[in-house]
């Protein structure tokens, strides 16, 4: 049975003060709950003060991104040993955002994939197709060649922490989510994909999150799904109740 992990994404919001009080209240309710895993992902400044806030607690903090290099000339990017140096454990990897604003291809998705596993950090692989895409049918294809792109290269056993996210970039930030129906078909498709290239075993524990307007009114249908293996939430991590809500949802 694959335990399903809920990882909040704060992406550039919040500030301090309100970055704790946050994670206060996630850390009490979500401690509680062993069926599901429970994640926060604040902003860099944020992040150590949230391991701290959540040492002792079974709720897991990690980076949005990191690079792909261990350290040099890189201004204004974080490595991924000092995302690890402070204590995080895990790391959001190929976020679509990224991808459009910051023009993140698949080598570097790859690239930043083996930085994270040579550090021990848990990685979050998001692949998604675009509308553009999804209207022309080429969905499939779009995830193939982000998961071969992202994946290539490394063995099952090197790979046995991966966590992937299914976000529909059309349904991200956007209120649209992808139904249950989808969903599914392309968590299907993914994890057939990762049968054929590291065998059945990997692919049946691989967890597989959807993210993509996941919130308090379509959750339960959703992670009510065997295929869906939690949620990477965006906008309504960002209110303790409504991500509870959804932590609730998944234990279901
Ligand atoms: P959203 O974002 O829940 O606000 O759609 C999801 C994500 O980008 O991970």
């Amino acid at each position: 049975m694959r335990t399903p992990f809920v990882a909040g994404n704060w992406k550039m919001n919040l500030d301090g003060a309100r970055a704790a009080a946050l994670v206060e209240s996630i850390r009490s309710a979500a401690t509680k709950t062993t069926a599901v895993e429970v994640g926060v992902f604040p902003p860099y400044p944020y992040l150590a003060d949230v391991v701290r806030r959540c040492e002792g607690s079974s709720v897991r903090v990690g980076a949005q991104n990191c690079h792909a290099q261990n350290s040099g000339a890189f201004t204004g990017e974080v490595a991924a040993p000092m995302v690890k140096d402070v204590g995080a454990t895990h790391v959001i990897l190929g976020h679509s955002e990224r991808r459009q604003f910051c023009g993140e291809d698949d080598a570097q998705v790859r690239a930043k994939l083996a930085a994270a596993l040579a550090h021990g950090l848990v990685p979050i692989v998001c692949i998604g197709e675009t509308l553009a895409e999804r209207q022309a049918q080429r969905t499939l294809d779009v995830i193939r060649r982000q998961l071969d792109g992202a994946l290539a290269g490394f063995s099952a056993a090197q790979l046995a922490p991966l966590v992937i996210a299914y976000e529909p970039v059309w349904a991200i930030g956007t209120g649209m989510n992808a139904t249950p129906a989808q969903a599914v078909e392309v968590h299907r498709f993914i994890r057939a994909s990762c049968a054929e290239r590291f065998g059945a075993a990997f692919a049946a524990a691989l967890r597989i999150q959807y993210g993509g307007s996941v919130k308090p009114e379509n959750a339960a249908e959703l992670l009510s799904e065997d295929e869906i293996d939690g949620a990477l939430v965006g906008g309504a991590s960002l209110d303790p109740r409504s991500f509870l809500s959804i932590v609730q949802a998944a234990t279901v």
